[in-house]
């Protein structure tokens, strides 16, 4: 009967069908050992000459690294074995025997594996990720879908730019210029009237010209927006937030974690309190670690690197200068030069994975602060339109799935992160 690696638990001393691809193939004389992959695990098959028809012990022999098979066989639980059970042959076709396989057990430059992107992914490493990946994804998804949060899809291709103007992807919307959306936000905001709690999840593109490990040109990003939340009352979700995403997976992908060889010590510390304080701390944080900075710049990579190493757990940088952050946050009534915001940096150099804020809500100053930033005010009127009928109080944050898969996985580059990243450099495959 068919069945997959992962259920074979059940099946053990019966005969089952197996299908998938050959990982590896070594022979001693009368008998062939194949490691068979099938998407769902890994598991070790004996064929013995004389349990199968000469032929299919030839066509074994044959057997090239991803040839693509059905074997049949007797499931025997084996302590030894690598998952703990191995499947005795008794029958054997080959869908395809394997062109020879460019990708092969020894190491590879990066190079090579991007271009073999579309091979590569087979691979053991790359695979916990993509499961990984697609838990933190339900993860996510979970949390918010259980704490009165509705999904809203927002647009792709949008009128209007929400994360300034320079990164914007531009395409023809049949005579009218079309952007591909850098964040869904704006849609979020005119969401929270209909629906209180939403969030909104898809890809997001940014024509960055930098080459960076933590900069992908189309990522993914969890977006939550809530009426009536104040900045506190944002952080307080985002820090319950990230750590059941990062427990949830510390429990339920322990073997993906362990085939990555990621150190979980550091992952079981996230949970809350987080760290908050400002960004004049900060400032003064990196003076003391001889950064030369100002006031008003906003941090790079080696600033929120070395922000972060002094705390065992994400921690938030709190009240940002109005001048280095986007046209919609809310400034500090007591303190207008610096805004209502924190963007939340990851511990052991991963960078900031969330950017949230309290949005402006009193039309007057929204107007003012699109005008300061040279925004085309007509593409933005139904935008100041949610100012002008029931403006409320509001925040929201912006989470980038890469980042934090690349965090969790303890992965040195975003675009391992994601099945086909998009770099500056890079399109294909
Ligand atoms: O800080 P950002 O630009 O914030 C926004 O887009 C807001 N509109 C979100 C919101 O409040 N709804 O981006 C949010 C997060 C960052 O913290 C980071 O995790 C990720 O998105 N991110 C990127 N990830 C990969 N590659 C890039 N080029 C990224 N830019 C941002
Ligand atoms: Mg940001």
């Amino acid at each position: 009967m068919k069945t997959t690696i992962a259920d074979i638990h059940k099946r053990v001393d019966s005969e089952v069908e197996l299908m998938g691809w050959v990982y590896n193939r070594r022979s001693s004389g009368s008998i062939q050992f194949l490691i068979l992959r099938d998407g769902s695990g890994f598991i070790q098959a004996v064929v013995a000459k004389d349990e199968v028809a000469p032929e299919e012990f030839d066509l074994c022999s044959s057997l090239t690294q991803e040839s693509s098979v059905k074997l049949r066989g007797r499931v025997r639980e084996d302590h030894r074995a690598p998952g703990g059970y191995e499947l005795t042959v008794t029958g054997l076709d080959a869908f395809q025997v394997s062109e020879e396989y460019p990708i092969t057990l020894k190491e590879h430059g990066i190079e090579f594996l991007l271009d073999n992107r579309h091979l590569w992914i087979r691979t053991p490493a790359q695979r916990a990720i993509l499961k990984i990946r697609a838990e933190v994804i339900r993860l996510a998804r979970g949390f918010l879908d259980d704490n009165g949060f509705t999904l809203v899809d927002t647009p792709i291709l949008t009128g209007a730019a929400c994360e300034g103007t320079s990164t914007l992807f531009e395409t023809d919307y049949f005579g009218e210029t079309a952007y591909l959306s850098q964040s869904g936000q704006l849609y979020s905001e005119a969401t929270i009237a209909a629906l209180g709690k939403v969030y909104c999840f898809g890809p997001t593109f940014r024509a960055e010209k930098s080459k960076t490990r933590r900069h992908l040109i189309e990522f993914w990003m969890v977006e939550p927006e809530m009426a009536f939340f104040t900045m506190e009352d944002s952080n307080e979700l985002q820090e319950r937030f990230v750590s059941h995403i990062v427990q949830g997976i510390l429990e339920g992908c322990p073997e993906h974690l362990k085939e990555l060889e990621r150190d979980t010590a550091s992952l079981k510390k996230v949970v809350p309190p987080f760290p908050r304080i400002t960004y004049d701390e900060a400032i003064d944080m990196l003076h003391e670690k001889g950064f030369d900075i100002d006031w008003g710049d906003d941090f790079g990579s080696p600033h929120e690197t070395a922000l972060a190493e002094s705390f065992d757990r994400p921690v938030f940088v709190t009240h940002y200068p109005t001048v280095a952050k986007a046209f919609y946050m809310e400034p500090d009534p007591e303190r207008p030069e610096v805004i209502l915001g924190a963007d939340l940096l990851a511990p052991e150099g991963y960078g900031e994975i969330i950017g949230g804020s309290q949005r402006i809500h009193d039309p007057v100053l929204l107007e003012k602060r699109m005008r300061e930033h040279n925004l085309p005010l007509e593409s933005y009127q139904w935008y100041l339109d949610l100012r002008r009928y029931g403006s409320v109080p509001h925040s929201g944050f912006g989470m980038g799935i890469e980042r934090v898969v690349a965090w969790i996985c303890g992965l040195n580059h975003l675009r391992e992160a994601i099945p086909f990243a998009r770099l500056l450099n890079r399109l294909h495959p």
